[in-house]
């Protein structure tokens, strides 16, 4: 086996002796097995008993990761706010909760959960563009760190919920920089026609609404400009617009606690390695002392480096269809278990269970009746193995599934240190076909 192929699987290269630690995240056996800690996936999904499709989510390796994160930004009052949205199984939010990340949200119901896993209140950032008034009034009552406004008209909304309930709070701009960032369109948030943002243009107006109402303090400036960011100059791009307004504020006479840079790092999702999100997060730092906003909290939101690569996705084979054109290779999960191929084009390694790929491309495609339920070409096995595994699944998969075509939410299963620690089962089809009789 070559070199590079075989490190891309992820397989330890040497063989591990004594009481050397065992690897984390997606790797190969020497059997070419799929593995969690050293623990094939298949035996980890005949423990679970869920049956396929299913996510598998290693918790140790998404701790070591969130770890590094909070390590790199390497004080305690910047702030690594894991975005929920990513993946917000509670096993995971605790996991990256202790190891001292805090949260940001984007609905009452991302709120709720959030405060109920444990994330810390004051740990709390809420974002959105169009936030009801009994979202804007539960962050109010559990008097989180930031509800991140993104319009001037939003202001005096607030200040109206604050007001009700005889409380000041706090706030953050998000503004939008006008920078325009290599990813998706679908996912680039921070150029002049995104709706995201209090736009410059509209600044000096959200400083004087803000300053005027005495139910409102404006605690700090923010931004998000996109996700799957491959290079750390983007982040920056957008961090030095804050910083400026930052400084601008500071300048005026005004106070502010802190400057949030967003998230949106991106993963190795096959097509080569990109920084790590401690190099954007190091330089972030970086560029904040430099700004002179050394002594504020630095806020960062991560949420896809900190679960995409350590979540994959196990489906089995149902059916192989030979035509002029090639071959297809049917599996058990769709669209609606990763809608991300379909959504975004996106792509996902996908690869045998239990044995390296080898042979020719195949077109992978779910049941789903679309025909852009179709997850790409990929090399499997010939003949089709029993099982696949949907590689870099751990954001934006479960937390995006739906229940299309009748197909009921996937299973998912939670494992440290190479064993499940913990399942959330299939609601399976009965509960779907209940609800939708009752519709
Ligand atoms: N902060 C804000 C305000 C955001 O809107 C987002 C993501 C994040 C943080 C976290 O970004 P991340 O670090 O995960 O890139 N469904 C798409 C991604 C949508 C991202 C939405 N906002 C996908 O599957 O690629």
């Amino acid at each position: 086996m070559p070199g590079p192929i075989w490190s891309d699987l992820g397989v330890a290269p040497v063989a591990r002796r004594g009481k050397s630690p065992p690897m984390l995240g997606f790797h190969r056996d020497t059997q070419g097995r799929a593995c969690f800690s050293g623990t094939p996936l298949g035996n980890l999904l005949a423990a679970a008993g869920t049956g396929s499709p299913a996510y598998l989510y290693d918790l140790d390796a998404i701790e070591q990761e969130a770890r590094a994160m909070v390590e790199a930004f390497g004080d305690p009052r910047h702030e690594v706010a894991y975005a929920i949205k990513a993946n917000s199984a509670a096993s995971i939010i605790r996991t990256v909760v202790r190891a001292g990340c805090g949260g940001e949200v984007v609905s009452g119901g991302e709120l709720d959960l959030a405060l109920a896993a444990g994330v810390p209140r004051e740990r709390l950032m809420m974002t959105s563009v169009a936030k009801k008034d009994a979202e804007i009034d539960r962050a109010l009552a559990a008097g989180i760190r930031a509800i991140q406004i993104e319009s001037v008209e939003e202001i005096p909304r607030v200040a109206a919920r604050a007001r009700a309930l005889g409380s000041v709070a706090r706030v953050s701009f998000r503004i939008n920089p006008g920078v325009e960032v290599d990813t998706n369109a679908k996912v680039a948030t921070g150029h002049e026609r995104a709706k995201f943002g209090i736009g410059l243009d509209e600044l000096g107006l959200a400083w004087e609404r803000a300053d005027a109402e005495p139910a409102v303090t404006v605690v700090g400036v923010g931004a998000h400009v996109g996700s799957t960011l491959k290079v750390v100059e983007s982040y920056l791009d957008s961090a030095r617009v804050v910083c400026q307004v930052a400084k601008a504020r500071l300048a005026g006479g005004k106070a502010l606690e802190l400057v949030d840079f967003g998230g949106g790092f991106g993963i190795d999702y096959g097509m080569g390695p990109l920084p790590s999100p401690a190099a954007f997060l190091a330089a972030a730092r970086a560029l904040a002392e430099q700004e002179g906003l050394g002594s504020l909290g630095l806020v960062a939101e991560p949420g896809r480096s900190m679960v995409a690569s350590h979540g994959v996705l196990v489906a089995s084979v149902v059916q192989e269809k030979r035509v002029q054109k090639g071959r297809w290779v049917f599996i058990d999960a769709a669209m609606n278990d990763l809608v991300r191929p379909a959504m975004y084009g996106a792509r996902h390694r996908i690869e045998p269970l239990d044995s390296l790929p080898s042979g020719s491309a195949v077109r992978v495609a779910g049941p789903v009746c679309e025909s852009s339920d179709d997850f790409g070409e990929h090399v499997l096995a010939e003949p089709a193995p029993d099982a696949v595994v949907i590689r870099d699944a751990g954001a934006y998969g479960f937390s995006m599934a739906s229940e299309y075509n009748g197909r009921p939410l996937p299973a998912e299963i939670f494992v440290r240190g190479g064993r499940v620690a913990s399942v959330s089962p299939s609601p399976g089809p009965d509960a779907w076909v209940a609800r939708r009789l009752g519709a």
